[in-house]
């Protein structure tokens, strides 16, 4: 899942045209920036047929602007309980972020058993996750974090992890010199990964 800082609102359609093509059906469009709500509204426009998140959520304010924006999940770097109950008044499906095995319980608690790791490769990474597929066998993740291309396989071949996220393939500079091919490339690798483990 393409992990996407949207400084430029013109940026966002060709941006999410590279992705498509590649064959991404996925996208999440982070909080980090003025333009990214309407991005995301801008997209889901354009983009019917894909799967159109909000990633970055941190508060609690947030969650009805997404909303309204039209995002279909949201995804959040860290766990709060409190976010995790708005999200669920506003049926809006939320990705908490957890980094430890007591926020992984207090996550599982409040019914959420598919959770983004992070920061996946700073905080133990593939290790992190073989320690808790044991104690928390009905948990699923998706790493993010300092995963590319290289990381990402072996990542995916492990029975817990459903799917990676990742900035990746939309390189800072490609993205300033609007590089839609090399994007499109490197989101096809992804693709291709992603092709090998669901096949
Ligand atoms: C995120 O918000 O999920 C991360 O910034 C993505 O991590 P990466 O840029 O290291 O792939």
């Amino acid at each position: 899942m393409p992990v996407i800082v949207i400084k430029d609102i013109e940026q966002a359609i060709p941006l999410a045209e590279a992705l498509a093509e590649a064959g991404l059906t996925v996208l999440e469009i982070t909080l980090r920036t003025a333009c990214a709500l309407d991005a995301i509204s801008s997209l889901r426009t354009r983009f019917p047929e894909l799967l159109i998140g909000a990633g970055t959520l941190r508060q609690i304010s947030q969650v009805s602007a997404v909303v309204d924006a039209g995002a279909q999940f949201a995804v959040s770097p860290g766990y709060d309980p409190d976010l995790g109950e708005t999200c669920r008044k506003h049926s809006l499906d939320l990705l908490p972020g957890i980094a430890s095995a007591s926020e992984l319980m207090r996550a599982n608690r409040d019914g959420f058993y598919f959770v983004k790791l992070f920061p996946a490769e700073t905080i133990g990474g593939m290790r992190l996750i073989q320690s808790l597929a044991s104690p928390f066998a009905e948990t699923i993740f998706c790493p993010t974090g300092g995963i590319d291309v290289s990381k990402a396989k072996d990542y995916l071949a492990m029975s817990n992890v459903a799917c990676i996220g990742g900035s990746w393939m939309i390189p800072a500079t490609a993205l300033a010199k609007e590089d839609w091919l090399l994007i499109r490339d490197l989101a096809s690798q992804a693709q291709a990964l992603e092709r090998a483990f669901t096949a």
